[in-house]
């Protein structure tokens, strides 16, 4: 199989069997983020403690790019301290910019690395993680409403 294909079967098994798709009680930090370029919408919820992501939910409409991604964005980032899921923000995004990076500290996430062949399509990928990086700097059970972001 080709990596390009494998590739693909990852995004489209997260496309099709979406982790972590839902909502969080109260308490949880909300953010809800729109991609200018479409209109498509993101609710990430995060609930942390002590520091530590222990829990995250989404919800939204968007391309199967932009859903696969926050699936596996809420997969990376359950259960590791903040910071941490900030830091792997800061990295899948520079590897979306094309920026030399350590692949292995992403893992699955390369598989949206093709993305970058497709710019209007970059968009899309980064958008579940421009919700974690508003997320993370929102207080604690704080929420985030109606936001469009830039490059
Ligand atoms: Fe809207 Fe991809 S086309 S998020």
């Amino acid at each position: 199989m080709q990596l390009d294909d494998l590739y693909r079967q990852v995004i489209m098994d997260h496309y099709q069997h979406p982790r972590n798709r839902g909502t969080l009680d109260e308490g949880a930090i909300s953010v809800d983020l729109r991609n200018p370029s479409c209109g498509d919408e993101i609710k990430l919820q995060l609930l942390v403690d002590g520091g530590v992501v222990k829990d995250v939910r989404f919800l939204g409409s968007g391309c199967s790019i932009s859903m696969a991604s926050a699936s596996m964005m809420t997969e990376a980032i359950k259960g590791k301290p903040l910071e941490e899921a900030v830091q792997l923000a800061h990295t899948f995004r520079a590897m979306m910019r094309g920026e030399d990076v350590d692949l292995d500290q992403l893992g699955e996430l390369e598989a949206l690395q093709g993305v970058r062949k497709f710019p209007a399509r970059i968009k899309c990928a980064t958008l579940a993680w421009q919700a974690l990086e508003r997320a993370a700097s929102a207080p604690e059970g704080g929420r985030v409403e109606d936001e469009t972001f830039g490059d």
